[in-house]
């Protein structure tokens, strides 16, 4: 069921909201929103990286955390995404993503099936160290696979 909840928010990143919040946030403060909701996920990578190095002891309670903690936000992203956001100063998302919302949302797509199998593995009592590197991998190839493409240096 979580698997089907990231899935859709992923699927609605640059989707229908935008009507209603360009009403609701000023593009500035739109932008500082998704930018803090990506600090998050890097807060939460921060960890989940620090495991996979063994840099920090491995605690698979504490990867699923991570990983929903990241689901949870994650869907708030779709509402920053609006037009007038495109010429705030300071984003750092590429002119590149308006003219291929789709390639965009695709490549949210593949993050969020990495990030819903992380979450369904690390509930798996099996779950180890050598389960959750490449698990780990993926949704960090996730986030790559993005910023390659849509966000500027
Ligand atoms: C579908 C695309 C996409 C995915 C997936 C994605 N990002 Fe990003 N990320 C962006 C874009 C676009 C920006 C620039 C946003 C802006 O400045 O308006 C960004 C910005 C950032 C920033 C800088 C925020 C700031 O303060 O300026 C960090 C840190 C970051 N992402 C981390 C991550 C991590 C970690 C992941 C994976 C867990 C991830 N991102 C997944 C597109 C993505």
């Amino acid at each position: 069921m979580i698997k089907k909840a990231i899935v859709i928010a992923t699927l609605t990143l640059l989707g229908s909201t935008a009507v209603q919040s360009a009403d609701l946030f000023k593009p500035d403060d739109a932008v500082k929103y998704r930018q803090a909701i990506y600090q998050i996920f890097a807060a939460q990578t921060g960890v989940m990286g620090g495991m996979s190095k063994g840099d920090i002891p491995f605690d698979a309670a504490e990867i699923n955390k991570r990983a929903m903690n990241i689901g949870t936000v994650a869907p708030m992203l779709g509402e920053t995404y609006f037009p007038a956001t495109r010429d705030v100063k300071g984003t750092k998302l590429k002119p590149a993503a308006w003219s291929n919302m789709e390639g965009m949302q695709a490549k949210g797509e593949v993050f969020g099936k990495a990030l819903g199998e992380l979450i369904a593995a690390s509930a798996e009592p099996d779950f180890d160290l050598k389960k959750a590197r490449p698990a780990i991998g993926a949704l960090l190839q996730g986030c790559k696979g993005c910023h390659d493409d849509y966000r500027a240096k």
